[in-house]
C-alpha cells in the first residue's frame, strides 16, 4: 500500500491529494459538496480511471447527505441530478460510469427505506467501492507480477499508480507486486506530455516507495527499445472495449506499435471495472478533448507563440492486436481478447 492517501472520506468532505500541485506540494484538498468534487475531477485534482470512479461515488454520497428533503420522490430526483453532474465530468474513463451505476443500483435496493437509511447506505457503498478497488489492484498486481522477469526494465506511460486508484495502482500495482515478490525492477517513466503525469506523478510515487525510476521524454521510448533497454511495457487503461481495443493516455498507441516492432511484450493492467462490453470496439470509445492551453503551456507558462492553434485529444486507442495481455484481478486475458475478456467477466459475475 502506498505511504500517502490519494482519496479519503471525512464524513462531511471528500479529501483529495491535489495532484495539480505534485511534486512541489503535498496537500489534501477538502471538497465539501458534490459540485466541488465534480470540479476537482474536471480540473484533474484527482485523475486516473479507478480514482475518478471512487471519487465520484464519494461525491454522490456526500451530495446525498446534503439533499434537503425527506420526501422519497424529490430525494430520488435530486440524487439523479447528482449522478448526471458526476457523469458529465470526464467522458473516457468507464470506471466513472461503472461507479455511478453502482450507486444507482444501491439506491434501487434501498427503495422504501427511510431517507436517513438511504443516505447511510450510499455512504457505505462509496466506501466499499474504495476498499474493493485496493483489494482488486492487489490481486491484479499479483497476476501481473508473474509475467515480470526476475530482473526487468519496465516502461510505463502516464500514472497508473496509487495516485490513479484507491491506493495501490494497476500498472504500478504490477510493479509494486513484482518488487514485493523480490524481483529487481527498474521503471522507465515517459514524461507524458502534455499534463506530465509521468514526470510529476509516477516519478514522485515511485521515489516515495524507493523503487528505482528513470524519467524519459515521450520521444525517447523508440530509441531505448531499439537498443534493447526495455524488457516490457505495462500501462493502465481508461476503457477496454469488448474487442480488446484499449483507450489510455495519449501516446500509448505509439508505444504499443514500437513495442511490437521491437518484439517487446506490451501489457495493459486494468481491473474488470475498466472493461466495457457495451462498447463494441475502440472507435466507439469517446475520446476526451481537453483545453489546448494544456498543450501550448507548461505549468501555466506559455511555451508556444501566442495564438498557436493546438490539438489536445487526451487519450488514444491501441488496437487489440498490439496487446500481449490484459492483466485483471481475475487473470490475464490473451488473444483472442474478445473471447478471453467475455470469459473473465462471466466468471466474475455473482451467481
Ligand atoms: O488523464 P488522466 O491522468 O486521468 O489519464 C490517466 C490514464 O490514462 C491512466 O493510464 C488510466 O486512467 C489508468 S489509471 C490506473
Amino acid at each position: 500500500m502506498a505511504s500517502f492517501k490519494t482519496i479519503a472520506w471525512a464524513g462531511d468532505a471528500v479529501l483529495l491529494i491535489d495532484q495539480r500541485k505534485l511534486p512541489a506540494e503535498e496537500t489534501m484538498l477538502a471538497c465539501r459538496s458534490a459540485e466541488e468534487v465534480a470540479r476537482a475531477i474536471e480540473q484533474m485534482v484527482v485523475r486516473g480511471a479507478p480514482a475518478i470512479g471512487v471519487t465520484a461515488a464519494m461525491g454522490i454520497a456526500l451530495g446525498a447527505k446534503q439533499i434537503a428533503t425527506e420526501e422519497p420522490e424529490a430525494f430520488t430526483r435530486a440524487f439523479e441530478a447528482l449522478c448526471a453532474r458526476m457523469a458529465a465530468t470526464r467522458p473516457t474513463a468507464v470506471n466513472l460510469f461503472w461507479a455511478i451505476d453502482r450507486m444507482k443500483a444501491r439506491l434501487r435496493r434501498e427503495a422504501g427505506s427511510a431517507i436517513a437509511e438511504i443516505r447511510r447506505a450510499l455512504e457505505e457503498e462509496a466506501l466499499a467501492i474504495h476498499e474493493e478497488d485496493v483489494a482488486v489492484c492487489r490481486a491484479l498486481g499479483r497476476e501481473g507480477a508473474a509475467l515480470v522477469p526476475d530482473v526487468a526494465r519496465i516502461l510505463t506511460h502516464c500514472n497508473a499508480g496509487a495516485l490513479a486508484t484507491g491506493g495501490y495502482g494497476t500498472a504500478l500495482g504490477v510493479v509494486r507486486a513484482a518488487v514485493e515478490a523480490g524481483k529487481r525492477v527498474e521503471v522507465i517513466s515517459c514524461e507524458t506530455r502534455p499534463f506530465l503525469q509521468g514526470a510529476r506523478l509516477t516519478v514522485w510515487e515511485l521515489q516515495k516507495e524507493g523503487i528505482p525510476v528513470t524519467l524519459i521524454t515521450d520521444s525517447m521510448a523508440g530509441h531505448l527499445m531499439q537498443r534493447g533497454e526495455i524488457d516490457l511495457v505495462v500501462v493502465g487503461a481508461d476503457r477496454v472495449a469488448a474487442s480488446g481495443d484499449v483507450a489510455n493516455k495519449i501516446g500509448t498507441y505509439a508505444l504499443a506499435v514500437l513495442a511490437r516492432t521491437h518484439r517487446i511484450p506490451f501489457y495493459v493492467a486494468a481491473p474488470l471495472s475498466t472493461i466495457d462490453l457495451k462498447t463494441r470496439t475502440g472507435s466507439d470509445i469517446p475520446i476526451e478533448s481537453r483545453d489546448p492551453r494544456e498543450v501550448t503551456q507548461v505549468a501555466g507558462r506559455q511555451i508556444a507563440p501566442e495564438g498557436t492553434r493546438a490539438l489536445h485529444p487526451a487519450f488514444d486507442v491501441t488496437p487489440a492486436r498490439y496487446v500481449s495481455g490484459i492483466i485483471t484481478e481475475a487473470g490475464v486475458a490473451t488473444a483472442p481478447l474478445r473471447a478471453a475478456l467475455a470469459r473473465l467477466l462471466r466468471r466474475d459475475r455473482p451467481r
